[in-house]
């Protein structure tokens, strides 16, 4: 996967690993979880959409009861699930199609039928409908920063006016300078992470999740520039990733 969020590695995450991409923990590795991993795996997305939606009722607007959300980067429907449960109708976007069959195929066990999957160009320019909920966790950290500043620039043209955002991104790593050398060389240099790989005992072609960092400074703008006032912020640490989650309400 380059280091730019387009998309080739999360396809093989798909294919591979696809809730081991979304939560990093050996339990959820391989394609077929067994019943207790699976359970555990979908109660942390019910949990998180749970607590989002008690943030927004208690910090930005009491009587927030969406209609429409977009959920961008669903992965295999972990978050989505929970927020079509909440929402009058949900859509998935995610750039892997192989994430997008996974999410179709849980949709169906879970029985919904108000969420709309579909797949996304690096950009997001295809977006065209309007939302009163858009929502996204840990994705764009995994984008560079200049593609997500255009795809939260895209995002904020089709909120709602009342329409409420949750958005996470990293904004510093706490890590030494060699280990982000090391993790810069992987995205960079061509052949690095396959190196790497097979010195920590994977495959060479093992993809690798980048992360990136966001420049808050610019976000706050954008946000604010596009009319948005309430706010409100959660912070994040995932393994020494520093992030927050903004919620904003458009005027
Ligand atoms: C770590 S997973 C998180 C999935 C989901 N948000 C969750 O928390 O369960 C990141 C997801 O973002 C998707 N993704 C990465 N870059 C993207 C892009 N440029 N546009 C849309 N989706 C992207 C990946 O395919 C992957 O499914």
């Amino acid at each position: 996967m380059s280091g730019d969020g387009s998309g080739s590695g999360w396809e093989k995450f798909g294919a591979i690993d696809p809730y081991f991409a979304v939560v990093n923990q050996e339990a959820y590795r391989g394609t077929r979880l067994p019943a207790g991993a699976r359970e555990q795996f979908f109660q942390s997305g019910k949990a998180h959409v749970e607590s989002v939606m008690a943030d927004v009722r208690a910090h930005i607007d009491p009587a927030f009861a969406p209609r429409r959300g977009l959920d961008f980067g669903c992965g295999v429907g972990r978050l989505t699930i929970p927020l079509a449960r909440v929402c009058g109708s949900v859509v998935g976007v995610d750039i892997a199609a192989s994430m997008l069959a996974e999410a179709r195929e849980n949709g169906r066990e879970f029985g919904i039928t108000n969420m709309e999957l579909r797949q996304s160009s690096a950009d997001l320019a295809e977006l065209d409908d309007a939302f009163d909920l858009v929502h996204s966790f840990i994705v764009f950290q995994h984008i560079s920063r200049a593609r997500g500043e255009v795809i939260l620039k895209a995002i904020l043209d089709h909120l709602l006016p009342g329409g409420v955002g949750v958005m996470q991104f990293t904004y510093h790593r706490k890590a030494s300078r060699s280990r982000k050398l090391v993790h810069w060389c992987r995205k960079t240099v061509p052949l690095a992470n396959g190196v790497v790989n097979v010195a920590q005992g994977r495959a060479f072609a093992y993809p690798l999740m980048p992360m990136n960092e966001y420049d808050l400074n610019r976000l706050f703008l954008m946000i604010q520039d596009a009319g948005c006032d309430r706010s409100f912020v959660r912070f994040t640490n995932h393994g020494g990733h520093l992030g927050l989650v903004l919620y904003f309400q458009l005027r």
